[in-house]
């Protein structure tokens, strides 16, 4: 197997970074064993399951199925990237205070992919909410929990259009 390495230039939760690396290396592998960003899982690794997923340049990717070479120059957010000086997102908390997170592999990739939804969608439906998180899997919690952890997030932000929050259930 070739040795080559490329340099490899993007920007991570704001922070400029550069790493060399072989360019086909997986990004998932390239945050967990070159930048130390072990928030981001490996479930399946074939693109099924979700755990793995990071958001670059505005949409959600599975970063197991990404070569690091297509993430040359891109603005890339990890879970990491989520709480700001020591303050959890909206989400975090919601998750953690629904119990959205049981085991906690496929949190991580979980709140990307509601990060994702509310960033688009910052008060949306249950069905918005299935539809936003359908990539995702989790062995755990039956997904209710996860579902009302969005919806409590979402409260969280006030809605100007209507003031209610949708109902999980
Ligand atoms: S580990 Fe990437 S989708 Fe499952
Ligand atoms: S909390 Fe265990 S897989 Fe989702």
């Amino acid at each position: 197997m070739s040795d080559y390495r490329q340099t490899i230039r993007f920007t991570i939760n704001g922070e400029n970074r550069a790493v060399k690396v072989p360019p086909m290396k997986r990004l998932l592998d390239v945050l967990r064993e070159d930048l130390q960003l072990t928030g981001t899982k490996e479930g399946c690794g074939e693109g099924e399951c979700g755990s793995c997923s990071v958001r670059m340049n505005g949409e959600l990717v599975n970063s197991c199925l990404v070569p690091v070479l297509q993430a040359d120059g891109a603005s890339i957010q990890t879970v990491e990237g989520l709480s700001a000086n020591g303050v959890l997102h909206p989400l975090q908390k919601a998750f953690l205070e629904c119990g959205g997170a049981q085991c906690g592999i496929c949190t991580p990739g979980m709140l990307m992919a509601a990060a994702q939804l509310l960033s688009i969608t910052p008060h949306p439906s249950i069905a918005e909410i299935r539809e936003g998180l359908a990539g995702n899997l989790c062995r755990c919690t039956g997904f209710i929990r996860i579902f009302e952890s969005v919806v409590a997030a979402a409260a969280a932000t006030p809605n100007p259009s209507s003031g209610q929050a949708p109902h999980a259930r």
